[in-house]
């Protein structure tokens, strides 16, 4: 909660993207992937489905697979058609979405061991101590590292290759991941702009979780969204701008004491960043991070990329 006020704070005012994802917001992504405009989910599932066998040859046997931001476990389940892992440990920001989709996912492959962790990525994540020692994937998809920053991406990737490193020296395992790619502005613009105004409103849900969190009185006619593609620094930036003089106000907590911020009109709030890379960069940033060798899937349009790297 500190860090969301010092972000409430700082100038200019930011609130990280994990906030985005309360009950509500969750189902508002999901929406956004449905969006004609929003290509990344939609591509990175066509990379994924004419790919499967040499996807699947390239993981090989594979123990367990860790779903890394698993959401409603969806990708997963299309993974399963060609890779069956023994177990299945699925991680999310949101533990009582997660909890519900894994009952559904329990049914369908009963003879997958299945568990779930609520875990924010940013944070150390312990896994369950009783794995074993087969190789582990992790599965990170849906250009989720998009949201962290070069740098704080490589460390991100760092960690993700000792949870799959083996302390024993047994087979090391691998990273699959999707990472979507920088391609015209106008594919990029429309994506986080869709017409029916449903990113909008994933960006402004925000705005009622952190009320619910903080007990603020952000008052969301009051706020607005923006979205645009930063091109100096290849990423989209999603912002919540005030539509007129805004004071925000919150209560004392515990550990905090009460606070406001002032917003004159057209003063932003920066929601998101999601950093659209080049193949060669991404592939130089999994060695930067420890893994000995990579190969990527792409799209005829080489919107999207899907990049498994090796231990
Ligand atoms: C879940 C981070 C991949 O950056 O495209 C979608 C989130 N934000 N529309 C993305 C998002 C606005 C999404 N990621």
């Amino acid at each position: 909660m500190l860090t969301l006020i010092e972000g409430l704070l700082s100038e200019p005012a930011r609130i990280e993207p994990k906030y985005f994802y309360d009950g509500v917001g969750s189902r508002l992504f999901e929406l956004i992937t449905l969006m004609p405009e929003y290509y990344p989910t939609r591509t990175e599932q066509s990379v994924m489905a004419v790919y499967r066998q040499e996807i699947a040859c390239a993981l090989g046997e594979v123990a367990t697979l860790v779903d890394l931001g698993a959401g409603n476990c969806q990708k997963a389940r299309d993974l399963f058609a060609s890779v069956r892992p023994k177990q299945y440990v699925a991680v999310d920001i949101s533990a009582e979405f997660l909890e519900s989709a894994l009952q559904e996912m329990r049914a369908s492959f009963p003879d997958i061991r299945m568990q779930s962790l609520a875990a924010d990525l940013t944070q150390v994540i312990d896994l369950p101590t009783d794995l074993g020692e087969g190789k582990k994937v992790c599965f990170y998809p849906g250009s989720s590292i998009g949201n962290f920053d070069p740098g704080q991406a490589i460390e991100l990737l760092k960690r993700m290759r000792q949870l799959v490193g083996q302390k024993g020296g047994g087979t090391p395992g691998g990273l699959l991941i999707g990472v979507d790619l920088v391609k015209e502005n106008s594919v990029l613009h429309a994506a986080y702009n869709d017409e029916l105004g449903i990113t909008a409103a994933f960006n402004r849900n925000m705005l009622t979780h952190i009320n619910s969190l903080l007990g603020s009185d952000f008052k969301l006619e009051d706020w607005g969204h923006d979205a645009f593609f930063n091109q100096a620094l290849s990423r989209i930036e999603m912002h919540l701008y005030a539509r007129r003089n805004v004071t925000v106000h919150w209560p004392s907590g515990p550990g905090w004491s009460a606070g406001e911020r002032f917003f004159a009109s057209g003063d932003s709030i920066h929601s998101e960043n999601s950093y659209k890379y080049q193949t060669e960069l991404f592939a130089e940033m999994l060695l930067q991070a420890g893994f000995s060798s990579s190969q990527f899937w792409t799209d005829p349009n080489q919107w999207f990329a899907v990049f498994y790297a090796r231990g």
